[in-house]
């Protein structure tokens, strides 16, 4: 496995990625939150990041509390390399919202559910 340079996009409390660098070897790990920045984190708006091409990243968690697909886009033509990319899709989707329902076919994710334990109301 290649080594990890993971970029956060959308920072927060950091449970997640605390466990997964214990269980993974990172390289490097880079986080960015454009609010009210946590410690250790650089307060930018990732998708002004990712849109400039100028990263290396291998791992890119988008994780917006919404919609991610601003950085998604703004990520897409600057990959260049086998990258890993966690999109998160916010509960909209699991909820049966229509206009999530429609992106998640346009991405031929129709059908695909939410593990048990994550879905909401
Ligand atoms: C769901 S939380 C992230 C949780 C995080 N993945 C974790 O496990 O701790 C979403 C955060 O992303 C930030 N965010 C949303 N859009 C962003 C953007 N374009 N650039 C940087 N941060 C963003 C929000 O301010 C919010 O704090």
């Amino acid at each position: 496995m290649r080594s990890l340079d993971v970029l956060d996009c959308c920072a927060a409390s950091g449970k997640i990625w605390k466990q997964l660098r214990q269980e993974f070897k990172v390289k490097r790990y880079t986080r960015m939150r454009h609010r009210a920045a946590v410690a250790s984190c650089l307060k930018i708006d990732s998708a002004r990041y990712l849109a400039t091409g100028k990263w290396e990243h291998n791992v890119i968690d988008i994780d917006t509390f919404g919609n991610p697909f601003a950085l998604w886009l703004a990520m897409l033509p600057h990959v260049k390399t086998t990258t890993v990319v966690f999109l998160t899709i916010s509960i909209g989707f699991a909820k049966g919202n229509s206009v999530w329902k429609s992106t998640a076919t346009a991405l031929g994710l129709n059908g695909v559910e939410p593990p048990p334990g994550m879905a909401s109301g």
